[in-house]
């Protein structure tokens, strides 16, 4: 009997990743620093959050199909320095992180963000008895943590000139929820992004309504705490209409009006149309300057507008658009609803 409940304890030693000396497994827990090397020996102890986290686009950061093509398969070595990170506080806060070499797959892992250079784990107590012995890290909590692997594309010096920033509201405040709202219950670990369609929505406004010209339309980015769409430059934002007769059979094909993106490096060429939160962004200032203002006006000609017209928004999380499976580098599309989501939509009479 004994011997069977020391194997039981062994084998749950084993199954927490817990370093263990033969003789005493009993010391060895609290004794013995465990070595944290992966994110599954986080997994029993804090079976929510790596559930979360398991579901978040950090855990996918090496395996996400987009980021596979892109990088062709990380022989773009410089890819992975963010998509399969060292951890954060070995870089140093505000750092970009270096790639790490083992165990890529687990992306954006536990490890990458919480573990310390001394072998602790950063929380927001000190708590010495508690198996991981987290220690207090404040750093933890401020956007410039983010900014290591998020400021790439300037999200985070965006949001440090915007009201958000005055009023202290950082990134963990809207992309890492309280769970229920209770301070005591922890953050959520899920991280909704681009990914997230009602998220989506809630950043933008669209309005379209019709004058002697023609149709008005705006479309506004309501959040004002980063660029819409910000960080990755293969968000785009587009504005399509269609003749929108009652029978839906009659119905045309849609027309592109506008696009709001970033382009890529190599697209010299064209401005940055991004909705901008703040007049100082990267492509300000506003004045004498729609094109990056947070209220784009836009217009549909008379001509264009007779009868009743259908004005949407769609959002692609990647610019272009696919035939098939192989991927087309091109705009002149006329059914967006193929592979982009329909974010707003307003029918002008
Ligand atoms: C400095 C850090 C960093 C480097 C280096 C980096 N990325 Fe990323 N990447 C990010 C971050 C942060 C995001 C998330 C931003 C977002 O979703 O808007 C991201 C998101 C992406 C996405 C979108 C994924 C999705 O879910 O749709 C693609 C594609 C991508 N990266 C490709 C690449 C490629 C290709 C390279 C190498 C040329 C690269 N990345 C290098 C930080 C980085
Ligand atoms: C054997 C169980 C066990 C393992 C394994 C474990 N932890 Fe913990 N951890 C705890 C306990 C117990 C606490 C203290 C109670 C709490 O805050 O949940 C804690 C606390 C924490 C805290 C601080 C929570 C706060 O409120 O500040 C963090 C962060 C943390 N763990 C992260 C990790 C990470 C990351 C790993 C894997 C590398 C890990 N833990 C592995 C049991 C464990
Ligand atoms: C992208 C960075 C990042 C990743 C990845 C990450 N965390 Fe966190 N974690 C944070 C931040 C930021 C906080 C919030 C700190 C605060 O509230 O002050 C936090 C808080 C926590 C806490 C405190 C209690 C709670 O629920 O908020 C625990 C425990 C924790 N993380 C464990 C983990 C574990 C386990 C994993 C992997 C499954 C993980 N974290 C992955 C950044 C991360
Ligand atoms: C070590 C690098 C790193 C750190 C630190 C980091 N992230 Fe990320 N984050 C990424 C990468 C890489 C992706 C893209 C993963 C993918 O889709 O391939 C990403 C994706 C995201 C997304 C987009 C999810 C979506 O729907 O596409 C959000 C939101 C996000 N991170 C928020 C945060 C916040 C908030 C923090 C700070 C608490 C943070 N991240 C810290 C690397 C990092
Ligand atoms: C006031 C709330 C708020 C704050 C503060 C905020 N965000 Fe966001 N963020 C959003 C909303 C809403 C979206 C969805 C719209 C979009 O994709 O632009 C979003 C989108 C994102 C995305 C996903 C972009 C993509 O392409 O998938 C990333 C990454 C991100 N934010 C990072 C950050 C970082 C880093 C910070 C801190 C500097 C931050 N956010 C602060 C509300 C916020």
């Amino acid at each position: 009997m004994k011997k069977l409940l020391g194997i039981l304890v062994l084998a749950t030693a084993v199954w927490l990743g817990l370093e263990l000396s033969p003789s005493s497994g009993e010391r060895a827990t609290s004794a013995t620093p465990t070595q944290w090397t992966s994110s599954s020996q986080c997994q029993a102890c804090h079976e929510e959050v790596y559930a979360e986290w398991a579901d978040s686009w950090h855990a996918k950061a090496w395996i996400d199909e987009d980021v596979r093509v892109q990088s062709a398969d990380f022989s773009n070595k410089i890819c992975i320095d963010c998509h399969a990170p060292r951890p954060v506080f070995e870089t140093g806060i505000g750092n970009r992180v270096l790639p790490r070499s083992s165990r890529r797959a687990e992306g954006v892992d536990c490890i990458s963000c919480h573990l310390l250079p001394d072998g602790t784990i950063a929380g927001t107590i000190d708590n010495p008895s508690a198996p991981c012995r987290p220690v207090a890290r404040r750093e933890l909590q401020r956007v410039d943590f983010c900014a290591g692997c998020h400021d790439q594309h300037k999200t985070v010096t965006q949001w440090k000139l915007t009201d958000h920033a005055t009023n202290g509201t950082g990134c963990i405040e809207c992309h890492m929820p309280l769970r229920e709202g209770d301070p005591n219950a922890g953050r959520y670990h899920q991280m909704a992004g681009g990914h997230d369609l009602e998220l989506v929505r809630s950043a933008v406004a669209l309005r379209a309504t019709r004058d002697e010209a023609g149709i008005a339309v705006e479309v506004e980015n309501l959040m004002r705490a980063h660029s819409f769409p910000t960080d990755e430059r293969s968000r785009a934002a587009d504005v399509f209409y269609r003749s929108a007769p009652e029978d839906p059979e009659q119905r045309g094909g849609w027309t592109h009006l506008h696009r709001i993106r970033d382009p890529y490096r190599h697209e010299v060429d064209q401005p940055s149309t991004l909705l901008q939160a703040t007049p100082e962004g990267p492509d300000g200032p506003w004045e004498n300057n729609t094109e990056v203002h947070p209220v784009r006006p836009l217009r549909i000609a008379a001509e264009a507008a007779a009868g009743p017209i259908e004005v949407a928004l769609f959002y692609k999380l990647a610019p272009y658009y696919r035939d098939g499976e192989t991927v087309l580098v091109t705009e002149e599309v006329t059914d967006p609803l193929i592979d982009a989501q329909l974010v707003h939509r307003v029918v002008v009479p």
